[in-house]
């Protein structure tokens, strides 16, 4: 029977090592925890690395045995290719740039040949396991390479790619001296998707600008067949997110969370940590809050949960620092024996936990600075269970463009933030249900299950597409 292979750099879990046992935890981040929701069925398999360095033979086997029980199968990377793939040319040179940060960006050309190098270790996992039926969908940024690279091994078979990060406007993608080599390992796909309508209309201008191939109606034609880019706002899985908010255990927690706060009025913020995420920008915003509005002195708390990330970048550690400084300051101004305005947690939680933190938050910051997608505010908004609460949210998360009833930001205008956050905590119960119920419609509607088979619908349509055209 065919089935559907999920290739990413990471698995929807992690390795960790207690007490010198190793265990599994899930991933943070919007792709595992997205996807997550839907790749057990039927025969399917997500291929990936599980997060650690694994040398010792035994010990791969024995996570390769562990893993294939759920589905899933290792890629394991030594230790050079976590710091010059991963870390270096995945998240030193393509986030920063696709971020709109390419000031921060290394253009090392060691970096770009252990990326090629283990695009191409990718390559032969997943050809090992391929059948000619078989469906390979890539995701993201770190296998932009994958593609080209699966269809010369595999030239008959069926390739999506989907981005979840940004793709940045030609002016920027240019300044990549790889630029031409990223776009065409891409164009391997027969189904190349992005989040946005935008980030899909920059990928084509980068193509047509950068490659020579014009495009129309998204479908790019190659001497060889064409495919198809398109867009497709990725959801989450809805009915996991509400269920669980609803459950007493959940609402326990979140009462006694909300008693222990000594607030009248309480803010969550949920991120990995990362300079795409605005999180300094929001903290001065709230210090300008707490200012400008002294009445909310003593009421209001924002509860701020940053799940470490990337720890060994040079840019992480020093945003690290930045983040506990700003806490650290506000916190000292503000604080008084029953009250803090900010409680900073460093780690990462179960669902459990963060569904009461949801449920229990009566505003949402979500401010990125420039994020593919962003899940947190949809997660936060699946979580309402009587529709209650304001979202203020980032015009720069491609989740902007479905939730126009949250309270849009720009998150460069820290008085527009602070003005954003006055409105939200005063907004009167009714108002934000209607705006509340509006956003949970929507992203009921258009959840992760509905986002698969669009992605999936596409692809088989592009393939009997290209039939037809090499008849005709
Ligand atoms: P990104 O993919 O850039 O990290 P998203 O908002 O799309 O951003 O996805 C982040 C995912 O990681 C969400 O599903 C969120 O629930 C999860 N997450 C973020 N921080 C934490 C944390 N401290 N504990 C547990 N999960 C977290
Ligand atoms: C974003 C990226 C994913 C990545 C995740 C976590 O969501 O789009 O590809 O897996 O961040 O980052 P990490 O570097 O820990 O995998």
């Amino acid at each position: 029977m065919a089935k559907l292979i999920i290739v990413s750099n990471r698995l929807p879990v992690k390795l960790q090592e207690k007490e010198g046992e190793l265990i599994f935890k899930t991933s943070e981040g919007g792709l595992a925890t997205g996807l997550g929701s839907i790749y057990k069925e039927g025969d399917n398999i997500w291929i990936g690395w599980p997060g650690q360095v694994v040398e010792e033979p035994e010990k791969q086997k024995k996570v390769t045995e562990d893993l294939k029980k759920e589905n899933m199968l290792p890629v394991f990377l030594t230790e050079t290719e976590i710091k010059e793939y991963y870390e270096g040319f995945s998240n030193e040179t393509l986030w920063p740039t696709f971020h709109y940060f390419s000031q921060y960006a290394v253009y090392e050309q060691q970096l770009w040949e252990t990326y090629v190098q283990a695009n191409q270790k990718f390559c032969d996992a997943v050809a090992e396991q391929a059948g000619p039926d078989d469906t390979i969908w890539v995701h993201d940024y770190q296998l932009l390479l994958l593609p080209s690279m699966l269809r010369e091994k595999l030239p008959d078979c069926t390739i999506g790619f989907f981005q979840h990060i940004p793709f940045p406007s030609y002016e920027v993608f240019r300044l990549l001296p790889w630029r031409k080599e990223l776009l065409e390992g891409m164009l391997g796909s027969d189904l190349v998707g992005f989040h946005t309508y935008d980030d899909m209309r920059h990928f084509l201008s980068s193509v047509n600008r950068i490659v020579g191939h014009g495009s129309m109606h998204g479908w790019i034609n190659l001497s060889s067949r064409s495919l198809l880019v398109d867009s497709f706002p990725m959801g989450i899985d809805y009915e996991k997110y509400a269920g669980i908010a609803k459950t007493e255990e959940v609402g326990r927690r979140a009462n006694i969370y909300r008693n222990n706060l000594h607030a009248e009025k309480v803010m969550i913020a949920v991120d990995r940590l990362d300079y795409s995420k605005g999180i300094p920008q929001r903290l001065d915003a709230f210090e300008k809050f707490l200012a400008k509005y002294p009445e909310f002195q003593g009421k209001v708390t924002l509860v701020m949960l940053v799940v470490p990330s990337r720890d060994e970048v040079e840019k992480y550690k020093e945003l690290k620092e930045e983040i506990d400084e700003k806490v650290g300051r506000i916190n000292g101004k503000f604080s008084d024996i029953n009250w803090n305005p900010i409680q900073y947690f460093y780690r990462s939680y179960p669902l459990e936990t963060l569904s009461a933190l949801y449920r229990m938050a009566d505003v949402a910051l979500v401010t990125p600075m420039r994020d593919g997608m962003n899940l947190v505010c949809k997660e936060y908004v699946a979580s309402r269970h009587d529709q209650s609460g304001v979202l203020i949210l980032s015009e720069m998360a491609g989740a902007s463009k479905e939730l126009s009833d949250a309270i849009l930001i720009n998150p460069n205008d820290i008085n527009q933030m602070v003005e954003a956050l006055h409105e939200a905590l005063t907004m009167p119960e009714e108002i934000q249900k209607v705006h509340m119920s509006s956003m949970q419609e929507t992203i009921k509607r258009y959840n992760i299950h509905h986002w698969v088979s669009m992605f999936m619908d596409r692809l088989s349509y592009v393939k009997i597409k290209q039939l037809s055209m090499a008849t005709s």
